[in-house]
């Protein structure tokens, strides 16, 4: 659609011509026949001050705010473009120049929004963005240009698919292990997971839903300052004591930490270490409770709480935990192990025996505890197996669990 046909008297040709470009200036826009695109409109003045700048000439910025004579070949330019109003929206009249190169800052605008590569392929690069240097050339090349097939606009670019990841299976629902852990098969839902490493990795990476980290009666259970025993006079079904292994205070471990010590003690007699006996095995809610009182007593809080749990938060109240010693005619204690070649041994072997140094040197930021090499955690064969061959140091870590250096 072209702009009315204004009367024209008859002059010179030369005049004829003239006149015809400064109708060309003034002729008021056609109406739009096809949808606005909004991205080609004119932004008007306040947008445009706030526009980046597009490299045109000082000349040209001027030639904005103050109209002046259009050249020929500008006059051409503005007929090519009134040949293409199918692709631009209303602007507004008076502003020739400035309407090819907004027309074109804006098709340009949106190819890229499309493809750089193909803004490239199609106009060749940043020379629409130089509107009097395309006034400048002849009028089939500026034709050609704006010939050019146009893009699809910013609204028709399909929305890129995000698919999810497909969530990970949780452990739970393999056969075998809602039963086991029904039966307190804690081995058998251990293999029916997959196996210990694939059992920690579930549990750590939250998709072992029906593994519960807080249940005193697992051998998983993991009790630190923010983990008490739940409930807090929590006391296994049963306790035995460890055959042909002495125990110096009387103390006994649930039935299967009982028989995992016996084995050790076997294991380290048979490796020529010497003799490990129980100085401490299960401690009820009443007992650590006047355990951790002595050491308040001795010590203050303050260094209480880096050396004996409150109560309710001993992993000595599950019966899974041992504070061995090392004997030869006599017993050392505690603080001596380290030092003797059963204190090297169990470091080295525990493991084998379902055993963990629960409280290593190096790890109170995570325990809260001070190193304690005599006191060994029960976890089972398999998962004490995954624990050593992991390189693990603390079950927190192990089981992906945030430190817990203080009580809350
Ligand atoms: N000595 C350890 C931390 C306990 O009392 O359980
Ligand atoms: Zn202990």
């Amino acid at each position: 659609m072209t702009a009315p046909e204004p009367h024209i008297p008859p002059q010179t040709r030369r005049q004829a011509r003239a006149e015809r470009e400064r109708v060309l200036e003034r002729a008021p826009e056609p109406p739009t026949t096809t949808r606005p695109l909004p991205v080609l409109a004119d932004p008007g003045p306040q947008r445009r001050s706030r526009r980046p700048s597009t490299g045109r000439t000082p000349t040209r910025v001027g030639a904005r705010a103050v109209p002046v004579a259009p050249t020929r070949r500008e006059a051409r330019a503005v007929a090519v473009l009134q040949g293409h109003r199918a692709i631009t929206a209303p602007q507004h009249a008076g502003h020739r120049s400035a309407r090819v190169g907004i027309a074109a800052l804006a098709v340009a605008t949106s190819l890229m929004l499309v493809s750089a590569a193909s803004v490239t392929a199609a106009f060749g690069g940043p020379e629409l963005f130089t509107p009097q240097q395309a006034g400048e050339a002849d009028a089939p090349e500026v034709t050609a240009r704006l010939s050019a097939p146009v893009p699809a606009t910013a609204e028709t670019i399909p929305a890129p698919t995000v698919s999810a990841a497909p969530a990970a299976l949780d452990v739970c629902s393999r056969p075998g292990v809602a039963d086991a852990l029904a039966a307190g098969d804690d081995a058998a839902a251990i293999a029916a997971a997959g196996g210990p490493e694939a059992f920690r990795a579930a549990v750590a990476g939250g998709t072992a839903g029906c593994v519960r980290l807080d249940d005193s009666a697992r051998v998983w259970v993991v009790l630190n300052k923010t983990r008490p025993h739940n409930p807090l006079d929590y006391r296994p079904a049963s306790l035995e004591l460890p055959g042909g292994v002495r125990s110096i205070e009387g103390g006994a471990l649930r039935a299967d930490a009982a028989a995992a010590l016996s084995a050790m003690a076997s294991g380290a007699a048979a490796a020529g270490v010497g003799e490990i006996a129980l100085l401490s095995g299960f401690r009820s809610f009443q007992t650590q409770q006047e355990t951790y009182g002595n050491q308040v007593g001795a010590q203050g809080a303050a260094q209480a709480d880096l050396t004996s749990a409150r109560p309710g938060y001993s992993e000595h109240q599950s019966g899974l935990a041992a504070d061995v010693v090392a004997c030869a005619d006599g017993c050392g204690t505690l603080d001596d192990l380290a030092a003797t070649a059963q204190g090297q041994w169990i470091a080295a072997n525990a493991w084998q025996y379902g055993w963990i140094v629960r409280y290593e040197a190096g790890y109170q930021p995570i325990t809260g505890y001070d190193p304690e090499p005599w006191h060994l955690r029960f976890i089972g064969t398999d998962l004490a197996k995954a624990y050593h061959d992991g390189g693990w140091h603390t079950l927190e870590e192990f089981f992906g669990l945030p430190a817990a250096p203080t009580y809350p």
